[in-house]
Parts: structure tokens; sequence; C-alpha cells
């Protein structure tokens, strides 16, 4: 077996309504492996540096103040394909339409406040991975 790793977050509102729990217990439910693990609240600095690819979009002061408004879960997965297998458990992005049996589809809502707060983020690719989990938890 090839094994990748990942990086997850379980983000403000996550931790805030108790939910780190069972977002990891779906995690390792799957058959993945929490490697690394640490609670933190982001600075901005941070957080422009993880969503570089959003710094230009409308949205992203928003986003920058809904991801440092409280502590978030930073953890490393592991396991074979595991980036595509945990944006799978992850969902849609919007947490209306994300589909039933995923995290956000299951426990994520729409609260109406303008901010999509939607309880995990997770890697789209291998080198957004490595990228992240080195923003994160530091290069090897
Ligand atoms: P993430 O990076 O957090 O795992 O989420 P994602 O890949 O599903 O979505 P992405 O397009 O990368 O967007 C990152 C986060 O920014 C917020 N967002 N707000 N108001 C908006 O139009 C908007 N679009 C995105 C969400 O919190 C999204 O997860
Ligand atoms: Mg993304």
């Amino acid at each position: 077996m090839t094994s990748e790793r990942t990086l997850l977050l379980v983000k403000p509102d996550g931790v805030q309504r108790r939910l780190i729990g069972i977002i990891l217990s779906r995690i390792e439910a799957k058959g993945y492996e929490v490697v690394e693990l640490k609670k933190l609240t982001a600075t901005a600095e941070l957080l422009s540096e993880h969503y570089a690819e959003h710094r230009d979009k409308p949205f992203f002061p928003d986003l920058v103040d809904y991801m440092s408004s409280g502590p978030i879960i930073a953890a490393v997965i592991e396991g074979h394909r595991v980036v595509e297998g945990v944006r799978s458990l992850c969902g849609a992005t919007d947490p209306t339409t994300a589909a039933p049996g995923t995290i956000r589809g299951d426990l994520g809502c729409d609260w109406g406040t303008g901010n999509i707060e939607n309880l995990v983020h997770s890697s789209d690719s291998p080198e957004s991975a490595a990228r992240e989990i080195g923003i994160w938890f530091g290069k090897d």
C-alpha cells in the first residue's frame, strides 16, 4: 500500500459546536489514521498563507474573520488515496446542498450570515496537502 497524507481542519464553528469527536470519528471509522493533531487559534498571517488562492476574492476578509473567530483543530490524516477520500467524506462546499451522508451535508447548515460556515477543510490534491501540512505543522 502506498500511503498518502492530507490536512484536515475542524473550523471554528465545528469546535464551538462540540463536533470535534464526531468529525474525527467519521474519518477514523472510514479507516484512516490520525497521525498529528493540535488545537490552535489561527492568525490572519497563517490563514493568508493557507488560503493564498483566495486572497483576491471578495469573500476573503470574511473568510479570515470566520477562520480566526475561535480555536481550530488541525490534523494530518494518513491512508491510501486519503486526499480524495477525506474530500469525499467532507462533502461539497455549500452545506445546504452538500450530500446527506457527508460531514457538511449531515452536520453543516447555512445560518444566513453570508459566510459559508462548513465545519471542515481538507486538502484538494496531494500537492496542496504537502504545502498545507508544511504551513500548519512545519516542514520536515
Ligand atoms: P476548504 O478549502 O475550506 O476545504 O473548502 P472548499 O475547498 O470546499 O472551498 P473553497 O472554494 O476552497 O473555499 C474555501 C472556503 O471559503 C469559504 N467560501 N466562501 N462566500 C463565498 O462565496 C465563499 N466561497 C468560499 C468557505 O468557508 C470555503 O470552505
Ligand atoms: Mg479549498
